[in-house]
């Protein structure tokens, strides 16, 4: 039986998911990997559609799902499994029922963990920000990606020591090669059993497509704010480069306050300066947050205009076409 620590979700699609071209093409890549019997290592900056990808990937897999987030404080008893506590097993002796006799005895249990329920049901793994934890406690997955076998410690309530996984098991890891405090590069024995496929900030229609999809905004106003996010992206002087994040977050702001991007509109320029001024530079780094402010105003400028423009005449000349 699966214990009730473990979370097991339900295969489903996502709300709101885009399946652009550009989605559809690693997604198939990636299921032709699965297939032939491969994990799948989704690498790349914050926010290039990593985890979404992996979540989309196990719901067109249609086996349950077990997700594991990477940790610096893992060991391998919290991938596998361990004895946690105490089960209290209470004999009642019914044939005295006036002097009720309680028997108490305590008995260490042992809990499969997300990895090994994963391993025994054939569930598909999701573990996200593998490098994350560190080395000594992925070890335990070197066996089972290659050998299909899992080493369990000994006086696991009297079981196997070993399991064998079963082969509708699935593994899809997830990893940001960014350099920052508790990441570990991830074992080179590790990599060699999984096929990594290296993911880049989105292409444009998937970028617009995601903010509309997430904000409800048309997609001419979409349209706006990714070419904002792409620019200052580009000109290569963030500390960080922006991301599908910055796009969603000022297009639900603008959705939810009713301000359009066209035309010229402070509004919208405060927004935009404020969420990606933040978004690309680190806590209290001022000159570059006003550097960022700058670069993002003359963005705004130039894309909200001369797109307000195109607007403009469009409706033009939809206006004449029905005089
Ligand atoms: N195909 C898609 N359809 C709709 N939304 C998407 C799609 N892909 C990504 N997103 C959205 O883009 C954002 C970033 O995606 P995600 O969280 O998967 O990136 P990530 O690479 O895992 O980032 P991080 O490294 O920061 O965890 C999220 O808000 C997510 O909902
Ligand atoms: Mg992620």
């Amino acid at each position: 039986m699966i214990d009730e620590m473990t979370t097991v979700l339900e295969p489903s699609p996502l709300p709101d998911f885009v399946e652009t071209k550009y989605v559809k093409d690693i997604t198939n890549r990636a299921l032709s990997y699965i297939k032939a019997g491969f994990p799948v290592h989704f690498r790349g900056v914050s926010g290039t559609g990593k985890t979404t990808l992996a979540m989309h990937i196990a719901s067109k897999i249609e086996r349950p799902v077990v997700m594991i987030h990477g940790d610096e404080e893992f060991t391998t008893s919290d991938l596998v499994g361990g004895e946690y506590g105490y089960r209290i097993r209470k004999v009642v002796d019914r044939f005295i029922s006036r002097v009720l006799k309680t028997e108490e005895d305590m008995v260490k249990r042992w809990v499969d963990n997300r990895l090994t329920v994963a391993c025994k049901y054939g569930f598909t793994l999701i573990y996200d920000e593998f490098t994350r934890s560190r080395p000594e406690a992925n070890n335990i997955l070197l066996s089972i990606l290659q050998e299909k076998m899992m080493d369990l410690p000994v006086g696991r309530g009297g079981e196997e020591p070993y399991l064998r996984v079963d082969p509708n098991f699935t593994a899809i890891f997830t990893s940001n090669p960014e350099e920052y405090a508790g990441v570990h590069r991830s074992q080179d024995a590790l990599r060699d059993r999984m096929i990594t496929m290296d993911l880049d900030h989105f292409d444009y229609e998937t970028e617009v497509a995601i903010t509309q999809a997430k904000s409800k905004l048309s997609k001419s106003y979409a349209e706006i704010i990714v070419n904002i996010i792409r620019g200052l992206r580009e000109s290569g002087k963030c500390e960080f480069a922006p991301t599908v994040r910055g796009c969603i977050m000022i297009a639900k702001t603008l959705k939810v306050q009713g301000i359009t991007p066209a035309g010229n509109n402070g509004a919208f320029m405060q927004i935009c300066q404020d969420i990606l001024a933040s978004e690309t530079s680190r806590v209290g780094s001022k000159t570059n947050q006003n550097r960022v402010k700058e670069i993002v105003k003359e963005l705004v400028e130039k894309h909200n205009v001369s797109k307000s423009k195109t607007i403009e005449s469009r409706s033009k000349k939809t206006e004449e076409a029905y005089v």
